[in-house]
């Protein structure tokens, strides 16, 4: 019995790698590789936003949801779109686990998302997709929100501040 309950786990979990695994080589097609952010950095990038109760917050590509769990006591909705199912499937338990109520995680490419409601967007990208993001962010994002981008700079707009190796750039 122990070893039918071992062996149907062992499965379940190769199961899970075997599907993230092959949904990150299509992250990284898309965007960037699952590398989730640093919890002094994670917490770097909360003082530099300067959080307001009446923000909602985009996580960009919200890896395993650590960041929307996080942001959510100082803000009005904290929001995570992932593309990877795995990822964007063990963020809903962790929520859930925890009972997140103004969290939300959509399982999509972030490319396709409409950004003109959201005050705060977080960025964990790669460097050659920041020209592209950029172009998206001053098309779609209203002005006076702001972009906070974890160890990533966009190429010609500077930023309103900087802080160990966090940028905080305002529309
Ligand atoms: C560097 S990780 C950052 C994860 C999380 N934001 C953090 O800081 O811990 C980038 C995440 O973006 C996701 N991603 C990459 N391209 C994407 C796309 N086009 N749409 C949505 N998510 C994407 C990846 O699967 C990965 O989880």
């Amino acid at each position: 019995m122990t070893y039918f309950i071992v062996g149907t786990l062992l499965l379940f979990f190769m199961l899970f790698l075997a599907a993230f695994s092959i949904w990150n080589v299509y992250a990284i097609i898309r965007g960037a590789p699952f590398v989730p952010s640093a919890k002094k950095r994670v917490q770097t990038m909360i003082s530099i936003a300067n959080l307001q109760k009446t923000d909602v917050l985009l996580d960009l590509g919200s890896g395993d949801g650590r960041i929307v769990r996080r942001v959510a006591p100082f803000v009005k909705n904290a929001r995570g779109i992932e593309i990877n199912p795995s990822l964007a499937l063990l963020s809903k338990v962790f929520n859930t686990l925890q009972h997140k109520k103004n969290v939300e995680i959509r399982c999509a490419d972030f490319w396709h998302y409409d950004l003109s409601d959201v005050d705060v967007l977080f960025v964990y990208c790669i460097d050659h997709k920041m020209n592209r993001l950029e172009a998206k962010v001053k098309k779609e994002m209203k002005p006076g929100a702001r972009v906070v981008s974890n160890g990533f700079k966009f190429s010609t707009w500077k930023p309103r501040e900087e802080k160990d190796g966090v940028r905080l750039y305002l529309l």
